[in-house]
């Protein structure tokens, strides 16, 4: 068994070839190859400690969050033999909204399970990966990197669909508690499967309040000095056999296979510290006519969608605490890369990526004219070019799509009622629309839950007036543009003429139209004509050009990273980050921003009473906290300097994804929990920045502090293993 891992390790090597940076999200089947760089590091486990699968180790205790649809989202990690899991506040935020009421607001006020019977359902699956394989020569096998672009991408999502349920069915009767991904590494270079085991049953332990979870708000969002207790608990729930089941109050706890031990004792600079976890995307090798159009384009554009988004929710969440617990996640989730997009579009110009990028690329030309590597390569300088410079006239409609109009409700509404639409529209389906208005019916309140008709109807004028504003009118719904000379582009009024007439805007209006749908009401609904013609302009009319435009970079990236691989042998490349497992390590690190400034690597609860403002929307907290911090009142958990140590920083190389995931020190213990990046470092998803990235992650004695002393929950330090 053992020789087989190691078979399919080198396997996976030949493209990495020798290692040598501490830098790079790695994929945990190279562990056994960074063991001895780690190990000099500082780390005091064996790679098998962390990986392996042939016995219980670190990995199984690394928690990836998903959806209900099994999408992820977050990182956790289990600390105790009951199922409980760390992760953060902002990860556990929409299922903490979801269990809040205007009467019982645990968003606003924190809550504690006092025993395991008052832990609160929790919306979302998490799995936990069983073993991870490499299966290149599977997926690949007969197909080509430079065959044909159209046929290669047929065989190849083919062969991607057999293998997938091919290898569900290896799985025999536990099969439907897996999830098998099937994952792209180095842009289609290399294959491996991810196995994981899902958890269905998952309930809320334990969150600080708002005001501790997410001090400091947007304004320190992605900032340094930080003082953010991002963290939030929830605990696995299984069947009698320790498996995955729906939730029932009969389940019982998960018994992990590992769990972390947590450490008490404080850290300092350049101490070891790795992260596992699951980093979502990277764009480390992004052409640089790629970081041209994301500087000068599709991230300016993005931001100031979301930023006019933002300012009306924020008109009246903060005038009203029901609109704000409403709106808390949608605001948070949107409000986090408007930001992170505007860092971008910035920092990539003042760290000269795109120059950097060219260089690499003219190094890279060189390289094929001196090898006579033309026939193979050659061609991606060309596709490249093409493919940005398409992008450049026809991509802000899809952006638009993503960041506007998923963004107003009722247009949402109205792209959930397009397959309504063609089954009213053929006679002979009548049925089949009566069906699906009867399902669509039952959902009516959940759909609108979080539903503010002022904020509605302003939403919707801003995203009709940057569809038509910002955008090339060649490829708009003619009856947009008809609109908007109607009404001269007065988008407010437009927008509240169009809301009021719709069948979309309202619980009882869609009622009704459900009750008796029909196609001639959808027709005359001009917020839902719009919608679907945006819609379809982009899945249509311009879906060649998109199919062309995604051939053409799938190629040249595939060409590209092949190309870059065989150009260095010996060189060091990571994989882009891909939403599978990674390890990341390095150590407890300050660092230097701009002229003059150094950043030590902690912040204190000093920092929190310096920034304490009363009533102030993200740097109030609560009046006990306050107290407990100016008694110094902190127990066990101070630091040896006497203070409470808040957050600290690592140059740990992570991504969103990560959030949540376990800061572990040379003997595998918890020291934290990775929860943000630091603003100097923003376009880190583009390029690694070693002397600028760093992680920001909650001192785990800060969490432990605010369970125990400030929360009272001192019922759940009990199932933990805690090292002081
Ligand atoms: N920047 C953090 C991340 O992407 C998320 C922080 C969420 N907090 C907020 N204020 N929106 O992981």
């Amino acid at each position: 068994m053992k020789k087989r891992i190691l078979g399919l390790v080198l396997g996976f090597l030949i493209i990495f070839g020798q290692l040598r940076a501490d830098e790079g999200m790695w994929p945990l089947i190279l562990i056994q190859k960074l063991q001895d760089n780690m190990q000099a590091r500082g780390l005091k486990l064996t790679a098998e400690d962390i990986y392996s699968i042939n016995k219980e180790c670190a990995k199984d205790a690394v928690v990836r969050l998903m959806t209900k649809q099994n999408r992820m989202f977050c990182t956790g990690e289990i600390i105790s033999e009951q199922g409980l899991f760390l992760t953060n506040h902002h990860c556990g935020y929409g299922s903490i909204q979801e269990l809040s009421t205007n009467e019982d607001n645990i968003l606003a006020n924190g809550f504690w399970a006092k025993n395991q019977s008052e832990e609160r359902k929790a919306n979302f699956n998490i799995g936990l990966l069983s073993r991870v394989e490499d299966i290149t020569d599977r997926v690949l096998d007969s197909i080509n990197i430079t065959d044909e672009e159209a046929v290669r991408s047929k065989a190849l999502a083919d062969r991607l669909t057999k293998l997938t349920s091919k290898l569900k069915d290896e799985l025999g009767a536990d099969k439907d508690n897996y999830v098998v991904d099937i994952v792209p590494f180095f842009s289609g270079n290399r294959y491996l499967a991810m196995y994981y085991m899902v958890y269905r049953d998952i309930r809320l332990v334990g969150t600080p309040p708002e005001n501790i979870g997410k001090f400091g708000g947007e304004t320190d969002n992605w900032m340094w000095p930080r003082h953010t207790c991002d963290f939030s608990m929830f605990r696995i729930y299984a069947n009698g056999d320790n498996k995955p089941a729906e939730f029932n109050a009969s389940n019982k706890p998960y018994k992990p296979g590992h769990y972390f031990p947590i450490n008490l004792q404080g850290k300092k600079p350049e101490d070891f510290a790795m992260i596992m976890g699951y980093p979502g995307r990277t764009q480390r090798y992004t052409y640089s006519e790629g970081i041209k159009y994301y500087t000068t384009k599709e991230r300016p554009m993005r931001v100031k969608v979301r930023r006019d988004i933002l300012d009306i929710y924020e008109e009246f969440m903060h005038t009203d605490p029901k609109i704000k617990l409403m709106y808390a996640d949608k605001f948070a989730g949107l409000s986090n890369y408007w930001k992170k997009y505007m860092g971008e579009s910035t920092s990539l110009t003042k760290l000269h990526i795109y120059e950097r990028r060219k260089a690499e690329e003219d190094r890279f030309a060189q390289w094929i004219k001196d090898n006579n590597k033309s026939a193979k390569y050659g061609e991606v300088f060309d596709l490249y070019n093409k493919s940005y410079s398409q992008l450049n006239t026809y991509g802000l409609y899809s952006t638009y799509l993503q960041d506007g109009v998923s963004n107003s409700q009722p247009m949402v509404f109205a792209m959930g009622l397009s397959k309504m639409e063609a089954l009213l529209k053929d006679k002979t389906k009548a049925e089949d629309a009566k069906k699906m208005a009867e399902e669509l019916s039952k959902d009516l309140d959940e759909q609108y839950k979080e539903y503010f008709d002022p904020i509605e109807v302003k939403v919707l004028a801003s995203v009709l007036m940057h569809i038509t504003e910002d955008l090339d009118h060649a490829n708009l719904p003619q009856q947009l543009i008809d609109l908007s000379d109607k009404y001269k582009k007065d988008y407010t009024k437009m927008a509240t003429v169009l809301y009021e007439k719709s069948f979309l805007t309202s619980k009882e209006k869609m009622a009704k139209f459900l009750a008796k749908p029909s196609y001639k009401a959808m027709q005359k609904d001009m917020i839902y004509v719009i919608t679907s013609n945006y819609v379809n302009k982009i899945s249509v009319d311009l879906k060649p050009i998109y199919t062309d435009i995604n051939f053409k970079l799938g190629r040249a990236n595939r060409l590209f990273q092949s190309g870059m691989l065989e150009m260095d042998p010996n060189k060091l490349y990571s994989p882009d980050a891909n939403g599978t497992m990674r390890l990341t390590y390095g150590r407890i690190l300050p660092y230097d921003g701009k002229d003059a400034e150094h950043f030590r690597e902690f912040t204190t609860a000093k920092g929190i009473l310096e920034k304490y403002t009363p009533g102030d929307i993200e740097f109030d907290a609560p009046k006990k906290l306050i107290d407990m911090m100016k008694a110094k009142d902190f127990g066990r958990y101070a630091d040896k300097d006497g203070d409470l140590h808040a957050c600290f920083l690592t140059d740990n190389d992570i991504t969103g994804g990560n959030s949540g995931s376990p800061v572990l020190n040379a003997k595998g213990e918890l020291i934290g929990t990775a929860f943000d990046g630091n603003w100097e470092a923003i376009a880190s998803d583009f390029a690694f920045e070693p002397e600028l990235q760093r992680t920001i992650c909650v001192d785990i004695r800060y969490t432990l502090f605010i369970v125990d002393k400030f929360g009272g929950a001192g019922n759940l330090l009990k199932e933990m293993k805690i090292i002081e």
